[in-house]
């Protein structure tokens, strides 16, 4: 997407066996991109989410292969990479999927011929990512066109976290409808959850949208029930960092509260994601998919810049209160009105997504 003019990504291979990144975690006061060198780059990266959102995530372990591969190409390298990489962060499917399309690719392959494949294959999942944002987009779009007012008023959408460009490789999945309106002369006003405790709505949501113009006003994460309860919502997209085979939903903590308040005030809750972001294997999202629990320190404290213009962290909460970071919480299959895929929008079930993905049948998990 553009910034300030530019187009931008967020990954990209940056020459002589290193890749760049977006350092999210300056945003969106200092817009630095910092190169990866080596696997241990690539693995901090992803686990102090520099960069983050599932499907970067997974791009970005793609490449931290390629990276590994440089160094040293052969079979032990290569599984202490996946065993590394896979241990960053645990509720992004996305990770594992680009994973395993690595290990695949590279396995039975000779050692001295790996690295030229393995940044062929980094580059085609990142590439990948970008088709299938920009189609998860155009179905989308219908979506939002259905909801169009007569009087040309903006159609109003809430999002949760980071699903946009910056959670992906470009595009985004929650927002690529929402860029796709805009883009199409559209008006659209986007809701953002600030998205405690790291704030990725009000840090980076609020940031790429502006920067492409998307008119857009930040809320507190508990305002989006009163805003739905009178009349100031027309729907809800949000991202998916893993949604079983029944269509359950693992999103950024707090996205099931939206969808509860959604339910009981008639507002059409969707979530946009590509199909790697499916796990297959498994039919309960509630007792199977494991939720990242991460530091305390991101709840006692605050990320921000001071009235110096220095990026500061402050203290919120009293010395000696007990902390708990639930990274994720799962939204069952029922609150959820369709979920939006590269392959078109299909009800969140089982046989709404065997619908569109007919190969899956016998393989996915469910009755
Ligand atoms: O902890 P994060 O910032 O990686 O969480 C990101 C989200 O929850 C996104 O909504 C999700 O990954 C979908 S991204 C397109």
């Amino acid at each position: 997407m553009k910034v300030d003019g530019k187009m931008m990504r967020t990954i990209w291979p940056a020459g002589h066996g290193a890749v760049a990144i977006i350092d999210q975690t300056r945003l969106p006061h200092e817009l630095e991109t910092i190169k990866l060198h080596t696997l241990e780059d690539a693995v901090v990266a992803i686990s102090s989410m520099q960069v983050r959102g599932a499907p970067l995530i997974g791009a970005t372990a793609a490449y931290g292969v390629a990276l590994a591969m440089e160094r040293d190409a052969s079979d032990s390298s290569l599984n202490t990479a996946l065993r590394l990489l896979g241990q960053t962060r645990p509720t992004a499917v996305n990770l594992r999927w680009a994973l395993e399309q690595m290990r695949s690719a590279l396995v039975n392959y000779p050692a001295d011929d790996r690295v030229p494949l393995a940044w062929r294959m980094a580059n085609e999942i990142a590439e990948e990512d970008v088709g299938l944002n920009m189609a998860m987009g155009r179905h989308g779009l219908d979506l939002i066109k259905a909801r169009r007012h007569a009087d040309g008023k903006p159609v109003q959408i809430l999002t949760h976290c980071n699903a946009g460009w910056l959670a992906t490789v470009d595009a985004g999945t929650a927002t690529a409808p929402i860029y796709a309106a805009h883009d199409a002369g559209i008006p659209v006003h986007v809701w953002v959850d600030e998205t405690r405790p790291r704030n990725q709505g009000a840090s980076l949501t609020a940031w790429e949208l502006g920067k492409h113009g998307v008119p857009h006003t930040v809320i507190v994460d508990n305002c989006g029930g009163h805003l739905m309860q009178h009349g100031m919502v027309d729907l809800v997209i949000v991202g998916t960092d893993r949604t079983t085979a029944t269509g359950d939903v693992a999103n950024k903590i707090g996205t099931y509260l939206k969808a509860l308040a959604a339910r009981d005030n008639d507002v059409p809750f969707y979530v946009a994601l590509p199909s790697p972001t499916i796990d297959w294997n498994i039919a309960d999202g509630v007792r199977q998919i494991p939720i990242e629990q991460r530091h305390a320190s991101e709840v006692t404290h605050v990320q921000g810049r001071s009235r110096s213009g220095e990026i500061v962290s402050v203290q919120v909460t009293p010395d000696g209160s007990g902390v708990a970071n639930y990274g994720f919480d799962v939204t069952p299959a029922r609150l959820i009105t369709g979920l939006i895929t590269e392959r078109g929008v299909c009800p969140a079930s089982r046989e709404g997504l065997l619908s569109l993905f007919p190969e899956k049948r016998g393989v996915a998990a469910g009755s």
